[in-house]
């Protein structure tokens, strides 16, 4: 007669698939991990080999506002005092931190899967450390004051030397400032701050409109999360290019 091994205590791993797509487990995650990690390259090299983003009327939005600080001689990188702001705004975003924390800790790896066996098994939520992720909303002040000079320099270089100008530039650093307000404006927190704690919509009126409006843009932050970033991007590594002589002429001539 043949025995059937006992499974004893440990629950038996199945492997399973996202319901939801057809596409490898894997491939998401991965994507991530290699997305973010080459932006933070670049960032990197962006704010710490570079000291300076303008080119003509043209402003990297890693360097909006502009600030020149010599310190002894020494020229702090100028999109040190910028970069922060987005910074920290992005990795304690509320989608940001569901995508690297499944991405690059599998930490955890998705709802209803179990913790790998590296974790203990054991899913503490975000302590320790991680509990800076609840300043987010003061991220949330500090890049809504960056957004308004992006949006005046998105504005500003239109009329350059007297004169009203459309360049490529132009466009790119427009189409930058929509997906970066389409993204900071459909925030989790900035939703919670227009309409949460209020058990009576109809009292305000104001706020109503506000939670709604912000409702919009939030129902899809991840995708204007990602836009955004490729924007952000896309419109420095432009200017980079004019300013690095890469690109021949000036777009505006
Ligand atoms: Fe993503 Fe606030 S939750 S920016």
């Amino acid at each position: 007669m043949q025995t059937v091994p006992s499974a004893g205590p440990k629950l038996a791993r199945v492997p399973g698939r996202n319901p939801y797509s057809a596409l490898p487990n894997w491939l998401y995650p991965a994507l991530v991990a290699v997305t973010l990690t080459a932006f933070a390259l670049y960032s990197a090299w962006v704010v710490f080999g570079n000291s300076g983003g303008r080119f003509g009327p043209y402003l990297s939005p890693f360097y909006s506002p502009e600030i020149t600080l010599r310190l002894g001689g020494f020229l702090v990188p100028p999109a040190l005092w910028v970069a922060w702001a987005p910074l920290a705004f992005r990795a304690t975003c509320y989608y940001y931190r569901k995508a690297y924390f499944r991405s690059f800790f599998w930490h955890p790896r998705s709802c209803a899967v179990p913790e790998p066996r590296s974790h203990g098994g054991n899913y503490r939520g975000e302590t320790g450390f991680w509990a800076l992720n609840n300043l987010h909303r003061f991220a949330l002040y500090a890049i809504t004051v960056q957004m308004a000079f992006l949006w005046f320099d998105a504005l500003a270089q239109f009329y350059y030397q007297g004169a009203f100008r459309v360049g490529l530039g132009s466009l790119l650093m427009i189409v930058n400032v929509v997906c970066l307000s389409g993204y900071t404006f459909g925030c989790h927190a900035l939703r919670h701050l227009a309409g949460g704690r209020s058990d009576c919509f109809s009292c305000s009126r104001v706020r109503f409109r506000l939670w709604k409006g912000v409702t919009v843009l939030n129902v899809r932050h991840d995708r204007w999360a990602w836009v955004s970033l490729f924007t952000v991007l896309g419109t420095d590594l432009y200017i980079r290019l004019l300013v690095l002589g890469v690109l021949p002429h000036a777009p505006w001539a």
